[in-house]
């Protein structure tokens, strides 16, 4: 049997960079979606950088792309439009604050709660952009839905 090596093909093919559009075209409308071998992520340029992340938020499947961007403790995050969840774009971290009930006086705390949202990574060439699927063995709160039964692809008509 030759499954070992067409599996490592899929393999290959799946993490293989694929074109999303025109530099000059998220340059100006600042975010972008697209499709990367059928998974949807969202592409933002901020202050002169290049993110992409699973478009559905990790914790209930949230349109990312419709979030607003903010600096929270000084990190740009993703702020999901359903219930106002931090993401980092940069790591894909939650990010919550926290108090110390033993300390009233205490300024709320920045926290991050770990990597929850799937980073891939964002390339330029020849003017066009360039999205890699992350390869990340580690679970990511935001796979569930990316893949599987929760995958939502939308189709534009
Ligand atoms: Fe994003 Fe709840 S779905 S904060």
């Amino acid at each position: 049997r030759d499954l070992n090596g067409s599996d490592q093909d899929a393999e290959v093919k799946e993490y293989s960079p694929v074109c999303v559009g025109r530099e000059a075209d998220i340059k100006k409308m600042e975010r972008m979606t697209a499709v990367v071998h059928e998974r949807e992520v969202v592409i933002f340029y901020h202050k002169g950088e290049y993110h992409a992340m699973d478009i559905r938020c990790y914790h209930s499947g949230g349109p990312l792309h419709l979030g607003e961007i903010e600096d929270f403790d000084g990190r740009p995050c993703i702020v999901c439009p359903w219930h106002k969840y931090k993401i980092t774009l940069a790591t894909g971290e939650g990010l919550y604050q926290s108090i110390n009930p033993k300390d009233p006086s205490a300024k709320p705390k920045w926290c991050s709660k770990g990597i929850k949202q799937r980073i891939h990574t964002v390339t330029v060439k020849n003017g066009n952009i360039y999205v890699t699927l992350s390869n990340e063995p580690f679970k990511c709160d935001s796979d569930f839905y990316a893949t599987g039964d929760f995958k939502v692809i939308q189709t534009s008509s």
